[in-house]
């Protein structure tokens, strides 16, 4: 996490009571001391700790050179950093945390961690629970805005992977402590409902028959009004009155929004119980009554012009201007988005808002943050809040390479996708005698499970194939002890029936639970269920 680093600064912690917080924290409060021992008088010199790779240690200090090109020919005591970094080492507090420390190269100091400690903080989070052990963030509330589908448009697999990574950011920010605006930013407004509403009238002289199971699929009825709408300039014509008549808020006009929003939200709600993806909507549309008062703001703020008809706001660094309402006097996309960051900032008094969407729409993301800071909305003194940041995504491809398609070239619809995960998983448990419910609960949490992982494990920034017969395949890896830690952990599972019941079986056992549970957390933190039989 972007603030992880500065969440371990030791001013910010609890210091009243000893053994709060993780190794890294525990340790940086140690460094902390020792640094202000041998150098009471430089400012900003926090502890820098980070987990060792090599052998001589779990952790290791890095301050000693970048103290070094501080201090240096400031007449100190020191010769270089290999003496700064004995120096920490030496000044440092007792603790039974450290069972040991050295120093190496360039000054780094490695630490050992005492074996008492680390069974006492496992035996700890065993009585406590792991909940115990969130991270602290130095956030207090955050907005995170993801999956957002477009109402009567398809929610496809883009949707998908906003979805599944959205809901893994929450997880991970609400068990950091934070307190979570899940939010749904469904694309609920704009000029196409006009020919929507307009092609439910001519379908459905009356309102009242108007339902999912008449219209079926809403994808279907999107297409078709559109092709009616490139074809007939007289119902195009009517269906740019319509938009009107809806904004203007007529209510038969109004009607009509809501029924079709509604069959949208009801399929939408169909993918997110399956993927147990919680979601709060506020659509575009909540925002709309935002925009004039914002733009004012801006307008007053110096900061919109008029181009060619438009309203914008030319940005440095950016080669197009931001339009902020298009030469026909609407809003759209952009005057939506400043909206809902006003809304958010100083409503919401969100301190970090995160945008989850693909890639391709970086530009808009990067134009819209810097019209913000442009108007003080956010910081550009380096301060940390409030804090914007869109999370990109690659494309999911087909396995042509080409955009994620179904073999007649449509869109893949989601809950599709969905039942054939689970049908496949299905065919791929071994049957063991369980009952039906028990297959269909264990082929869900395999099936879903499959596709969020699939998702998950890939550089989160490129494209990567959908692959059915690979996320879902039941090949067992095959397993290789290499590492000596492995081959420890290998014996002692095949003499687990052997020792059972011996007091050392008690202690591995007590260290196997520690291990489930904090499995478990990893599982729930992606949003996949464990599954106990297979
Ligand atoms: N509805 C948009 C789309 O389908 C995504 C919205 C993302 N959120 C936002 N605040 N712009 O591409």
């Amino acid at each position: 996490l972007i603030f992880a680093a500065k969440s371990h600064s030791v001013s910010t912690m609890a210091t009243e009571e000893e053994n709060v917080g993780n190794a890294k924290q525990q340790l940086a409060k140690l460094f902390e001391v020792s640094l202000r021992r041998i150098v009471p008088d430089e400012q900003d010199v926090a502890p820098v700790i980070a987990a060792s790779t090599g052998k001589f240690g779990d952790y290791q200090c890095n301050n000693a050179m970048g103290l070094w090109s501080k201090i240096k020919g400031k007449g100190s005591e020191f010769r270089g950093p290999p003496s700064v970094g004995q120096a920490i080492m030496k000044n440092l507090p007792d603790s039974e945390v450290i069972e040991s420390c050295s120093v190496a190269g360039p000054g780094f100091v490695n630490v050992v961690l005492s074996k008492k400690w680390l069974a006492k903080r496992i035996q700890k989070m065993l009585i406590d629970g792991i909940e115990k052990w969130e991270p602290q963030l130095p956030i207090k509330r955050a907005v995170v805005d993801f999956s957002s589908p477009n109402i009567a448009k398809e929610m496809h697999v883009g949707h998908l992977r906003s979805t599944i990574i959205g809901d893994t950011l929450a997880r991970i920010l609400e068990f950091s402590n934070v307190e979570v605006l899940r939010r749904n930013h469904v694309g609920d407004w704009g000029t196409q409902f006009g020919m929507l509403i307009e092609f439910l009238f001519e379908k459905f002289p009356s309102i009242e028959d108007v339902n999912e199971s008449a219209i079926g699929d809403l994808q279907a009825f999107y297409k078709a009004s559109k092709q009616r709408f490139d074809d007939d300039p007289a119902f195009k014509e009517r269906a740019q009155r319509a938009v009107v008549s809806l904004q203007g808020g007529e209510p038969k006009y109004r009607n009509a929004w809501l029924k079709i929003c509604e069959i949208s939200r009801k399929e939408f709600h169909k993918v997110y119980e399956r993927l147990g993806v919680h979601l709060e909507e506020k659509g575009e549309s909540f925002y709309n009554p935002y925009i004039p008062g914002v733009l004012k703001e801006l307008s007053d703020k110096g900061l919109i012009e008029e181009s060619q008809g438009a309203r914008v706001i030319f940005l440095e660094g950016f080669n197009i201007p931001l339009i902020v309402v298009k030469s026909d006097g609407g809003f759209n996309y952009a005057s939506t988005d400043l909206a809902a960051l006003w809304y958010r900032l100083n409503e919401e008094k969100a301190d970090w808002i995160i945008y989850v969407t693909d890639v391709g729409q970086q530009q808009h993301f990067n134009m819209f943050f810097e019209a913000a800071k442009r108007a003080g909305w956010l910081p550009t003194d380096g301060a940390l809040k409030p804090k914007v940041t869109h999370v990109g995504f690659g494309l999911v491809l087909g396995e042509d390479g080409k955009r994620f398609r179904t073999r007649s070239s449509e869109v893949v619809r989601l809950v599709d996708l969905l039942d054939e995960a689970k049908d496949r998983s299905k065919k791929v448990l071994v049957e063991r005698g369980w009952t039906e419910q028990e297959l269909n609960q264990i082929a869900e949490a395999v099936g879903y499970g499959a596709v969020k992982y699939a998702d998950l494990k890939n550089n989160r920034l490129t494209n990567y194939t959908f692959d059915f017969d690979q996320m879902l395949s039941d090949k067992k890896g095959e397993i290789v002890l290499d590492h000596d830690g492995e081959r420890e952990l290998g014996l002692h599972l095949l003499q687990f029936s052997e020792v059972v019941g011996s007091p050392e079986e008690t202690s591995r056992l007590l260290l196997c639970e520690a291990t489930a549970i904090v499995m478990r957390k990893c599982f729930n933190l992606l949003g996949i269920e464990p599954v106990y039989k297979i």
